[in-house]
């Protein structure tokens, strides 16, 4: 398991679970999954000898990550190095570096925004002449909205771009056109080439400078009929244009009012932010055991991937203004019972520890804990998430 923090550990607890022997690499020697791997190897991953030399000494059968964007192209590299299963260097690279990304699409013809790559402050004019304002500046390889800004004119991007490009390993940055309307957000498993799409669901944002923050998460989307049916087929377009044939993979696309659905971005791996939570409670299916089998090159049966019942759910994110926390400084936190106790609820967590400063929504890192609420309708599945995230008892001063 490349990285073993919070996301990976609950993975590390599930591959145990099935009766496999897990090794684990972080940097930190603190980090919550080691503790719970068989082994824990004190790895910066972003070395991929040294993940290599591990995977090596320990002889093991399959390499892979969970949620970590940033160790998808070293598990590709390792798995080529050890022989072991796994997407490829050429299709890691495309679905973690977003001018590659964008290129391929482009050259498959799949819908997304206008684009230009850029390295240095000289190409910001071009950039933004041939892409137009509004539009969003982010970093080439990045992830959880780090360095992701919307820009409204050239004094912006004057602005923005230090910051944009110093999120970027390689030290580049796109801009793109900006595109309102409602974001969505499938989940979709690739085996030999073809895509099974599990959900598709919607992703609300908050206004401002957290534009781009999944706050919530409702299944099923709202959107329907035709859009509905349009929007599948350029989630499915962009994974096979990706060249993902084996791996889950994390479309997110938007549906503008004049009814261009556009893909944002397609991640290879189980995205962070309750996603799989998602995939298990709403649809009865188990991304991680998928990953797993994946990873290991073993048969992942139709049983596994096949939705086993539609549950309709919403997923509420914790967050300061404009969500229910309040911001400053954290005195206390209560407990949990209430909002587990609500109506519907079927998981919540908060992570937030008194003496740490709660601040406005602007990355994925500022949701601070969650709830998911399940009814009989999305709408009704809301209300019930956000009603209970209300009882969140989060004291500042
Ligand atoms: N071109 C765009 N137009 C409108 N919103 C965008 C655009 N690009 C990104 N966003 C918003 O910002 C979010 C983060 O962008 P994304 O490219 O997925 O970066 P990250 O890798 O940080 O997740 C998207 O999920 C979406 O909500
Ligand atoms: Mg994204």
């Amino acid at each position: 398991m490349v990285g073993s923090g919070r996301h990976q550990r609950r993975a590390i607890v599930r591959a145990r679970e099935l009766g496999l022997r897990v090794v684990g690499v972080d940097r930190n020697a603190d980090a919550p999954g080691l503790a719970v791997a068989d082994v824990g190897e004190v790895v910066d991953f972003t070395d991929v000898e040294a993940v290599t030399e591990v995977g090596r000494r320990h002889d093991v059968d399959g390499v892979l990550t969970v949620s970590a964007d940033r160790a998808v192209p070293v598990v590709a590299a390792v798995a080529e190095a050890l022989g072991l299963p796994g997407i490829g260097a050429s299709t890691a690279h495309a679905m973690t570096h977003k001018v590659a990304m964008r290129r391929r699409l482009a050259d498959h013809g799949v819908a997304q925004p206008r684009f230009a790559a850029l390295r240095s402050i000289a190409e910001r004019r071009a950039a933004l002449d041939a892409v137009g304002v509004p539009a969003v500046l982010k970093p080439a390889d990045s992830g959880g909205q780090r360095g992701v800004f919307q820009i409204a004119s050239l004094d912006d991007l004057d602005a923005h771009l230090h910051a944009a490009l110093t999120e970027s390993a390689t030290g580049e940055a796109i801009v793109e056109s900006f595109h309102e309307g409602l974001e969505l957000n499938g989940l979709a498993v690739a085996r030999d080439g073809e895509v099974e799409l599990l959900t598709l669901s919607d992703r609300l944002r908050p206004a401002g400078i957290g534009f781009g923050v999944g706050w919530t998460h409702l299944y099923p989307s709202t959107l329907f009929g035709d859009a509905l049916s349009r929007a599948e087929e350029t989630t499915v377009a962009a994974i096979h244009a990706l060249g993902l044939r084996n791996g889950i993979a994390f479309p997110q696309v938007i549906v503008s009012p004049d009814g261009g659905c556009r893909v944002v971005e397609v991640a290879a791996r189980i995205p962070g932010g309750q996603m799989a939570d998602l995939a298990r409670h709403a649809v009865g299916v188990d991304l991680v055991e998928i990953a797993l089998r994946l990873a290991l090159g073993l048969e992942v049966p139709d049983e596994l991937v096949r939705p086993q019942f539609t549950q309709p759910l919403a997923i509420k994110f914790l967050t300061a203004s404009p969500g229910p926390l309040p911001t400053g400084r954290i005195v206390s936190v209560g407990s949990l019972e209430k909002v587990l106790a609500f109506p519907g609820v079927v998981q919540a967590e908060l992570y937030l520890q008194p003496g740490e400063t709660i601040r406005p929504v602007r990355l994925d890192g500022d949701r601070r804990g969650y709830v998911i609420a399940v009814a009989d309708t999305n709408v009704e599945a809301l209300e019930r998430a956000e009603a209970a995230a209300r009882l969140v008892d989060v004291i500042v001063e």
